[in-house]
């Protein structure tokens, strides 16, 4: 086994931006995918975001960090010798299950594999593994070069070393992980994200405010502050007496608004379609890959700007 050598299976959205993430803290990273097609697109993909990042000054030597990453044809040949697996593929509990068992039989029995799994517990789809111990969700955001929150969440038979091995190694990477208790399904963050989505769609749904409205209301509203602090310093800040003053003035407020949610509803597809004519309106089908670089050059801004902003602050 290798100590700085990274498999990375399944080279989508997520995969491609882990295998950023290592090679730029100087990681050999081998990549797998199935579709042939994909990985045939993933040397391009790293390329042309790097070299965004290097415009944004968050990379130097962008041609040496590409040069690190290795596109395999085989899981067998990616996985073989990795001390780390960096799992992303569909969010399926059969699919994770399946290529779970597949890197199982051939990785080294001291290796650790993180599921880039988004809600699925890894005790849903490891238990039946020879190294199971080894096996745990290292939950990112996308795009996970760009954004360096984790959560890691281990399954009841998660080995607590190699839980404290891949935070070590998270921070070596420049993530930032946070540590799950224990399994719920959703963890921490698309909790949190689902409170916040659910609302959006109730609302919209009862006819109180656009789609627009309501993206107005996060992106020049609560995302601002929530860009640098959290919902509990945002309401330790937003009363005279901090956070408990706060909870005594607006707690009833909140109560009201849950017991209002307590029976909610699927999105519907009528919902769904009402949402994406509006947004559709906006925004037609053949310019979303543009939006989405474009929304990784403004993620790239952000993150200098942030980087400025914590050394002003040293
Ligand atoms: N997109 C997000 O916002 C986001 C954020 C955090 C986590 N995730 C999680 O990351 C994982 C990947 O999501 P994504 O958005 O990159 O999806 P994606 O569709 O872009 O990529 C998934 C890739 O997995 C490959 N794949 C499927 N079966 C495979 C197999 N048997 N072996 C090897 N490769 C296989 C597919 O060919 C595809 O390229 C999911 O678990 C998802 O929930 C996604």
């Amino acid at each position: 086994m290798e100590k700085r050598k990274i498999a990375v299976v399944g080279a989508g959205l997520v995969g491609c931006g882990w295998a950023i993430v290592f090679a730029r803290a100087g990681f050999r990273v081998n990549v797998f995918d199935v579709d042939p097609s994909i990985r045939a697109a993933v040397t391009g993909r790293i390329s042309a975001a790097l070299a965004d990042m290097e415009m944004a000054g968050l990379v130097e030597e962008r041609e040496t960090i590409a040069a690190r990453v290795t596109v395999e044809d085989e899981l067998r040949s990616a996985v073989r010798g990795a001390s780390y697996v960096q799992e992303s593929v569909f969010e399926r509990q059969d699919i994770k299950k399946d290529v779970s068992s597949q890197i199982d039989a051939v990785m080294h029995p001291q290796a650790i594999v993180g599921s880039s799994s988004s809600g699925i517990p890894a005790s849903a789809f490891t238990e039946h593994l020879k190294n199971r111990e080894r096996f745990l969700v290292v939950h990112p955001v996308n795009p996970p070069h760009l954004v360096p929150l984790v959560e890691l969440v281990r399954a009841p038979w998660t080995d607590s070393a190699a839980l404290a091995s891949v935070r070590e190694l998270m921070e070596e990477v420049g993530q930032t992980p946070i540590t799950v208790r224990r399994e719920i399904e959703g963890f921490v963050l698309n909790r949190l994200q689902g409170a916040l989505l659910n609302e959006a769609w109730a609302l919209f749904e009862e006819g109180y405010a656009s789609a627009e409205d309501i993206d107005r209301t996060v992106r020049d509203g609560l995302g601002l502050r929530w860009s640098f602090m959290g919902p509990f310093e945002t309401i330790d800040l937003n009363a005279p007496g901090g956070v408990g003053d706060y909870a005594q003035r607006l707690g009833p407020l909140y109560h009201k608004i849950a017991l209002d949610r307590r029976d909610p509803r699927p999105w519907s597809e009528a919902l769904i379609r009402r949402v994406e004519a509006e947004r559709r309106a906006k925004l037609s089908p053949d310019e979303l890959a543009e939006r989405r670089a474009w929304r990784d050059r403004r993620l790239m801004a952000l993150v200098a700007h942030r980087r400025r902003m914590i050394t002003e602050e040293q």
